[in-house]
């Protein structure tokens, strides 16, 4: 299997439309709209062509040439501007091989070479105990549990919350 992150670009439009209708959301904000149309995906290419590599980076997770799932660090703003904020998606599929692990791996390490960032956040619904576990293999710490913090699809859940420092 071989793993690469690569920069998103106009042309791989129909898989990101395709990726983010097919994608697990139950872990999801509801930042990313659904149905996913190609409005949402000319939205979101134009955000990501003029914040990758200032405020934020963004890359597809591709494998054995198929892109299977999306990853990210955006820096916040205000007083919050040297930490940025990682997210992260993958097709069901591929779940449990190892790949967000790797993933995370090496978008922080280009957050933290491209960004003026001294931490990464990472935020996890508490029964997403497969996502807290790909942020622990990658030297996140646990700094917190906020109670009932999110709502999502009818359900409250506790909201983990993780950091890494340069
Ligand atoms: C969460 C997600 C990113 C994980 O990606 P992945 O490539 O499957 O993760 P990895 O295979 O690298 O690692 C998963 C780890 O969690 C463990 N795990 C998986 N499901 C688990 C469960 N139900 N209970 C306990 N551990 C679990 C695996 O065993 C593995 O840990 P290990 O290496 O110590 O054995 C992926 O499931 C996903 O994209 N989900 C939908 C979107 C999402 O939730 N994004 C994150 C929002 S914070």
């Amino acid at each position: 299997m071989t793993l690469k992150l690569i920069k998103w670009t106009q042309k791989m439009k129909p898989e990101l439309i395709k990726l983010c209708n097919d994608v697990d959301r139950s872990y999801l904000t509801n930042r990313m709209p659904y149905p996913y149309t190609e409005e949402s995906a000319d939205w979101w290419l134009d955000m990501v062509s003029e914040h990758d590599g200032k405020d934020g980076v963004f890359r597809a997770i591709v494998v054995d040439g198929k892109i299977v799932g999306n990853i990210s660090v955006e820096q916040k703003a205000d007083v919050y501007c040297k930490d940025g904020e990682i997210g992260y998606l993958l097709l069901t599929d591929y779940w449990s091989k190892g790949i967000m692990t790797e993933a995370v791996c090496q978008i922080c390490n280009a957050a933290f070479s491209e960004l003026d960032i001294i931490r990464i956040t990472g935020l996890v619904y508490a029964p997403n105990i497969a996502s807290q576990r790909v942020l622990e293999k990658n030297g996140f710490v646990r700094e917190g549990l906020q109670r009932n913090a999110v709502f999502k699809d009818g359900k409250i859940y506790d909201l983990c919350l993780f950091g890494k420092w340069k």
